[in-house]
């Protein structure tokens, strides 16, 4: 239906797949948008926009399920986390905030922002990532985000097996 609506108004470059991210197929791409793509799809999405060199890549994460039964952070932290929303939001936190690292790590320069109101939804955080055009100190970066892995206790996480990136080194 989609494309049927694309080419009655005649937009010849315009052209919808169904499928999952994984399976579709991205050679070249300019701006890659995933907008609450569920849990693990959202590395996906950065993976494939990182692969296929997209200068801009846009995600509203949703549902961050992975690393909620793996975080083991330290033991001052126990307390806070019996309460079930603080764990749910630490994993938010923490899901997000390596992505961004692993963006940086992968030659992108990262933001992580709010894109609209808690009144119209609780997932409101946006990850952007601009391509550098610069070269970094990617050791470092390399190392920050094994740092932070590290102190949650985290040894593998999507994104990371993605795009090849170690979090604990052999
Ligand atoms: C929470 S909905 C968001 C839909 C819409 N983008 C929005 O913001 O309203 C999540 C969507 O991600 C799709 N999805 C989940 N896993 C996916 C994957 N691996 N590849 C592509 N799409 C996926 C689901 O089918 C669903 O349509």
């Amino acid at each position: 239906m989609c494309n049927r609506v694309a080419a009655e108004n005649r937009l010849a470059e315009l052209r919808f797949e169904a499928g999952t991210i994984e399976s579709t197929s991205l050679d070249r791409l300019d701006v890659l948008v995933a907008l609450h793509a569920c849990d693990t799809a959202t590395d996906d999405a950065i993976a494939k926009g990182v692969q296929a060199g997209a200068s801009l890549i846009l995600v509203a994460p949703c549902c961050h399920q992975e690393l909620r039964p793996r975080l083991r952070p330290p033991p001052v932290l126990g307390p806070a986390l019996r309460h079930g929303i603080l764990r749910e939001r630490q994993a938010e936190f923490v899901t997000d905030a390596l992505r961004a690292a692993l963006l940086e790590w992968a030659g992108y320069g990262a933001k992580v922002f709010e894109f609209i109101s808690t009144e119209h939804t609780a997932k409101n955080v946006m990850i952007v990532g601009v391509k550098r055009t610069r070269e970094t100190d990617r050791e470092e970066l390399a190392r920050q985000v094994r740092e932070f892995a590290a102190f949650y206790g985290i040894r593998s996480q999507r994104l990371a097996g993605q795009l090849g990136f170690k979090l604990v080194e052999a």
